[in-house]
């Protein structure tokens, strides 16, 4: 795994994919080098104290850069969509574990909402490398769709596009030959990846899901980023740190 490392890095590219998201890339070759799906960076927003955290959602090797994708939220988001090309920022990166997709003949990436950022990373990651992939992702509507590819199995709760429903809806529609060498990866809101967790149970599936709890330090320091796993103790569960120990974890180790 990297060695996560403090940069002053440049914007370099900054574009709108809908009304209140934006995609943005900086110049930095350690972290396009060194990252992995799954893993973050912490951005810093200007004048809000603490800096963001951020699923990367896609590195460019040969010219030394890595994206993101900013939804606003608050302040923070909102000073960091307010960034302009040219400018420097401090980022801490790459943070956390990220994915661990070696091992399985068929990976199902599956996600909504900014879990989107890190699956296609992962996306692009395995594509390159010639593997099996197969992307179901939800959203609520049409307006809300990002980064979405003509090959993804899409899902909308409304229906104006895609499959009408969840990310369950589209992944009843993939035939899957080998359950137990198959992998799903999510990444998204809690209700969503809970609800992927327990189909994949179901089916004796393996499900790594990327938690993105509120984080502060971003370091394992300030223990505020806890997600409560599964453990032998007489609580029946630990807490472990987001930001150190994960984001992503098997689900089925989570305590939903
Ligand atoms: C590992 C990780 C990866 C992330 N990846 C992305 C990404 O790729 N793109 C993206 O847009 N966002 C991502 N987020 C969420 C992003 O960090 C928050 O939206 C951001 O920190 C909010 O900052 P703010 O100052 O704008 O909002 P604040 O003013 O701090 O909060 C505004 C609102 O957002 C809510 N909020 C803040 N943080 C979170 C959070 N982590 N989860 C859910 N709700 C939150 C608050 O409860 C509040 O209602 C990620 C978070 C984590 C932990
Ligand atoms: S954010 Fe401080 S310990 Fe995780």
């Amino acid at each position: 795994m990297s060695h996560k490392q403090e940069y002053r890095i440049r914007l370099v590219s900054k574009e709108f994919l809908n009304s209140d998201t934006c995609y943005l890339g900086f110049e930095c070759p350690d972290i396009a080098n060194s990252a992995i799906p799954g893993q973050f960076v912490n951005i810093s927003a200007g004048t809000v104290f603490l800096k963001r955290p951020f699923g990367i959602a896609s590195v460019d090797k040969d010219i030394g850069r890595f994206y993101i994708g900013v939804k606003v939220v608050g302040k923070g988001t909102s000073e960091i969509a307010g960034f302009e090309s040219g400018m420097m920022v401090d980022c801490l990166g790459p943070l956390g574990n990220g994915f661990d997709l070696e091992d399985y003949d068929n990976v199902i990436l599956t996600g909504g909402g900014t879990g989107v950022f890190p699956i296609n990373f992962a996306y692009e990651t395995l594509s390159a490398q010639g593997r099996n992939v197969v992307v179901c992702e939800g959203f609520r509507n049409a307006s809300q769709v990002i980064l979405n590819k003509p090959s993804y199995i899409l899902t909308t709760d409304c229906g104006d596009t895609g499959i009408k429903g969840t990310v369950i809806a589209g992944l009843d529609t993939i035939s899957i030959d080998d359950y137990g060498k198959t992998l799903v990866c999510c990444v998204g809101p809690v209700p969503m990846m809970k609800a992927v967790n327990a189909w994949c149970a179901d089916k004796g599936i393996k499900c790594l899901v990327s938690m993105e709890q509120r984080m502060a330090c971003g370091a394992g320091i300030c223990l505020c980023c806890t997600v409560k796993v599964k453990d032998d103790g007489p609580e029946g569960y630990k807490n472990v740190r987001c930001c150190k120990e994960g984001p992503v974890f098997d689900g089925g180790e989570v305590v939903w």
